[in-house]
């Protein structure tokens, strides 16, 4: 079956979704882009975009960061990922990348006289990592780009190469993935998600502040875990210490879900095996993104009418 994209407002077959080789977002990474997931809920036989207007506000100011003017706005963004989910007649589980593109063919890396383009591709998608046991991970000898260098809050192509390499590094030293410190050595996130300790009967998380993204899923958990679990959240700076030293550790984030990790540069995070608290928010976060929690189906855009 053709599948299609959404390319600078048309739905065009994926295979001629190409751009010019002078593209400025090709040549200088001037790019803000969204992972999206949709689900398809067996039972009520739906597919349901998660947090879909949330993503869309993002990229409306990862742009703003980047001297970008949004085509449209996030209804309209959700109106067309509808539609083109719905072209695509996806029955399963769903990855949705929007992409806000700098469109000038030209060299010099200037964000001014640079029109804005966009492109929405799609693709049928499981799991992220695939390691149910748990990942066992690095502290990246790389650090995360700064606020005041290339901004993590904002979702840029460019900063991905930070990411390329830290991620690479850790598949070369035989990790899963990494955890990686800002410039003062302090904790933020990992390679492409967010990063939670368990302390305490307690959930602590890096704030906004000290250089990650700010992730859709980090709030996603900080609100089902104080409504569902009765689990409070400390978002606060986290030392490289503290990890060792956490009763759990877990990845979130809208391609990774909810990742335990369960080894940190070879020491293992309580026994060692997923903690009671992670499993038990893995579980609730794959009812709530199917729709299966009525509290948080506001949250689920269903496609078909
Ligand atoms: C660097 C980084 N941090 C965190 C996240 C998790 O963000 P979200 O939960 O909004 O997908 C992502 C994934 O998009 C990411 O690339």
């Amino acid at each position: 079956m053709t599948e299609y994209y959404f390319m600078n407002g048309e739905y065009v077959e994926a295979s001629k979704a190409v751009i010019p080789v002078r593209t400025h977002a090709f040549l200088y990474g001037t790019s803000v882009f969204e992972g999206i997931r949709a689900y398809w809920n067996t039972d009520e036989k739906q597919l349901y975009a998660f947090r879909a207007p949330e993503h869309y506000d993002r990229i409306i100011r990862s742009g703003k960061i980047m001297h970008m003017q949004s085509p449209y706005t996030t209804q309209e963004y959700c109106d067309i990922t509808k539609k083109l989910l719905a072209k695509n007649n996806y029955k399963e589980d769903t990855y949705i990348r929007p992409t806000l593109y700098k469109k000038a063919q030209r060299v010099g890396p200037g964000l001014h006289d640079n029109e804005d383009g966009l492109i929405i591709m799609t693709n049928k998608m499981g799991a992220y990592i695939d390691k149910p046991e748990g990942l066992k991970v690095c502290v990246s000898n790389w650090r995360r780009n700064s606020d005041n260098a290339i901004p993590p809050r904002a979702k840029i192509g460019g900063s991905y190469a930070n990411t390329a390499l830290i991620k690479a590094d850790a598949h070369y030293s035989g990790f899963d993935d990494a955890i990686v410190l800002d410039e003062q050595g302090l904790v933020t996130e990992g390679s492409a998600m967010n990063l939670f300790l368990v302390q305490n009967g307690k959930l602590v998380t890096t704030p906004v502040s000290d250089n990650i993204l700010v992730g859709i899923t980090r709030n996603t958990v900080i609100e089902i875990a104080h409504d569902i679990m009765g689990l409070e959240t400390i978002e606060r700076p986290i030392s490289r210490t503290e990890l060792y030293i956490s009763d759990e550790a877990f990845y979130c984030g809208t391609g990774a879900q909810i990742l335990p990790v369960t080894n940190i540069d070879h020491r293992n995070i309580g026994e060692g095996t997923i903690g009671p608290v992670t499993k038990e928010l893995q579980k609730i976060y794959y009812d709530v993104v199917q729709g299966k929690v009525p509290k948080y189906k506001k949250w689920c855009m269903p496609v078909y009418d």
